[in-house]
């Protein structure tokens, strides 16, 4: 089964289990064609003002809060920037970025600054509670669609899609998945994984859903062609007034929570939930918190809430 230059076959849950995994990196910025300078030769500093013209931007643009601790993250990945366009200073690649015409550089910039971590079915219980709870309940007959609205690389769509597919197989359903950063949105649509995050698919879903690379695509593994026909994405900024994108019935915000302030989080949550049908849910990550956010929700168990 050959796409996208990705040879793959079915994958057998034993073959699985006895599968020897290599792991394919993705690099997440592009190499300079030219290198304009050797890495070494140049010693960048971030200085206290322009990590502050950093933080501002991104507070402005995503609603993410940068803390002090993560001065050196912002210096290690826009270093590599600043030497690809051959820039000693942090400020001038900053005016750059700000120039009316650099939109392409400012989503890579964005892009940087995003932390994208994500892996299949990441906090089962929310997988659990989406397949005994959620999908025996739902209205026979009625279209089922759910958002993954920070979904990063697509790992966690998939993982919806996998149960759906799974346990609906006579209603009409769909998943719409959304991010911010375009660099992971072109990996989801990519659906081509290395084959360790495979670690936590059920191993029948796995087999059921996924296709082993074979060749040089040895160690990883692509979502087939059915599944990825039911999970569309698109780039949505949670900051701002989002798009006509419907109703949904189950709403993952999982794990981006916690790069807002309080007043972020409680527009962003506002906004999200205005797209949640009555009596719908929403999944939070474990370690967030929705408390002094919103009234809209009743608690159904931690970090799992229900419209009222
Ligand atoms: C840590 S990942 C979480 C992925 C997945 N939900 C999970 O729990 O595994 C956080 C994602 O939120 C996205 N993000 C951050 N700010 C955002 C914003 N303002 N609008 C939309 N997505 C945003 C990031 O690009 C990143 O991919």
């Amino acid at each position: 089964m050959k796409r996208e230059g990705v040879s793959a076959q079915r994958i057998s849950a034993a073959k699985v289990a006895t599968t020897s995994v290599a792991t394919t990196s993705v690099a997440k910025t592009p190499v300079a064609k030219t290198p304009l300078r050797e890495s070494g030769h140049v010693s960048l500093e971030l200085s206290d003002r322009e990590f502050q013209m950093f933080q501002d931007w991104l507070h402005r643009a995503a609603g993410i809060k940068l803390t002090a601790t993560k001065k050196s993250m912002v210096a290690a990945r826009l270093g590599k920037r600043l030497r690809f366009h051959g820039l000693t200073r942090y400020g001038d690649y900053f005016r750059m970025i700000m120039e009316p015409a650099a939109t392409a550089e400012l989503q890579v910039a964005l892009d940087l600054l995003t932390t994208n971590e994500t892996y299949f079915f990441r906090e089962p219980k929310h997988f659990e509670f989406l397949q005994k709870t959620v999908l025996p309940q739902r209205i026979p007959g009625r279209p089922f669609r759910v958002w993954s609205a920070a979904s990063s690389s697509g790992e966690e769509a998939y993982s919806i899609a996998m149960l759906l597919a799974d346990q609906l197989s006579s209603t009409q359903w769909e998943i719409f998945a959304s991010d911010i950063s375009t660099h992971v949105l072109r990996m989801a649509s990519n659906a081509h994984y290395p084959m360790e995050r495979a670690r936590h698919i059920p191993p029948q879903l796995l087999a059921r859903y996924c296709l082993k690379g074979m060749g040089p695509q040895e160690g990883t593994l692509l979502v087939n062609r059915a599944l990825r026909s039911k999970v569309t994405f698109a780039q949505i900024n949670l900051n701002q007034t989002l798009p006509e994108i419907g109703e949904f019935d189950v709403i993952f915000l999982r794990n981006v929570l916690i790069y807002f302030d309080q007043e972020t989080k409680r527009k962003v949550v506002t906004r999200v939930t205005a797209r949640l049908k009555p009596g719908g849910y929403f999944l939070i990550g474990h370690s967030e918190s929705l408390h002094g956010v919103t009234d809209a929700l009743r608690l159904v168990s931690p970090s799992i809430y229900c419209k009222k």
